[in-house]
């Protein structure tokens, strides 16, 4: 499984964040500024400058929930959380398709992510679509609070927002484990051996497994 969708921030978390992000007079910036040069041509939104309050608050808030989360560490193999963006897009605005730029200078982006902070009513189109092989896509929406992890190696975009502003807080991990396939089977891996434990208690059998498990993240560790 390569995409993970996942309740992050609890309502009442994400409530106190809408109402501070409806407040005016905050420093939104052309969000083509931390785009790389193709990808500029494609994208239209606004980003809250990263050193403002409300984004550094913000950005922890999301990077500890990430950094906890059983099933997003067990999913990401996450070494770090970094480059997080607050993001509004307003009616007329989107960002066409587009792949994230490997490294920032806060380090490799082998994920990328995009926590949905409004309420799903409060906007309409702003999906955010992925391209997941051929002409295949998947596309998200999500509510406040939900957020989706994916391989920073897709071609994914933001369709127009026709009404409404949708906010979102973007950013990337590096993991222990570039390669998405590998992930994705440690992932499974994990989780088949996690459920085996909680139906049928430990084994000898489950020691096994868990062992290859913690020695297969170590071999494929980068
Ligand atoms: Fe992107």
């Amino acid at each position: 499984m390569e995409f993970l969708t996942h309740s992050l921030l609890p309502l009442h978390e994400v409530c106190a964040l809408q109402q501070r992000l409806s407040a005016p007079n905050l420093p939104w910036r052309d969000g083509r500024l931390t785009a790389g040069d193709q990808a500029a041509l494609v994208k239209k939104n606004y980003q809250l400058d990263p050193n403002a309050e409300l984004s550094l608050a913000i950005s922890n808030c999301i990077s500890t929930a990430l950094t906890s989360d059983p099933l997003v560490k067990s999913f990401s193999l996450v070494r770090k959380v970094h480059s997080l963006l607050v993001s509004r897009s307003s009616a007329g605005e989107s960002y066409g398709w587009h792949v994230d730029n490997p490294f920032s200078r806060n380090g490799r982006r082998d994920l990328s992510f995009t926590c949905f902070l409004s309420d799903e009513d409060s906007y309409e189109g702003g999906s955010l679509m992925i391209q997941t092989g051929g002409e295949d896509t998947k596309e998200f929406r999500l509510p406040p609070g939900q957020v989706v992890l994916y391989p920073s190696s897709t071609l994914h975009c933001v369709t127009p927002v026709l009404s409404g502003d949708r906010y979102v807080c973007v950013g990337w991990i590096e993991s222990y484990v570039k390669a998405a396939d590998d992930r994705s089977m440690l992932f499974n891996i994990d989780a088949g051996a996690r459920g085996l434990l909680a139906r049928h208690g430990r084994s000898d059998e489950l020691d096994l497994i868990f062992q290859s498990y913690t020695n297969a993240v170590r071999r494929l560790s980068s």
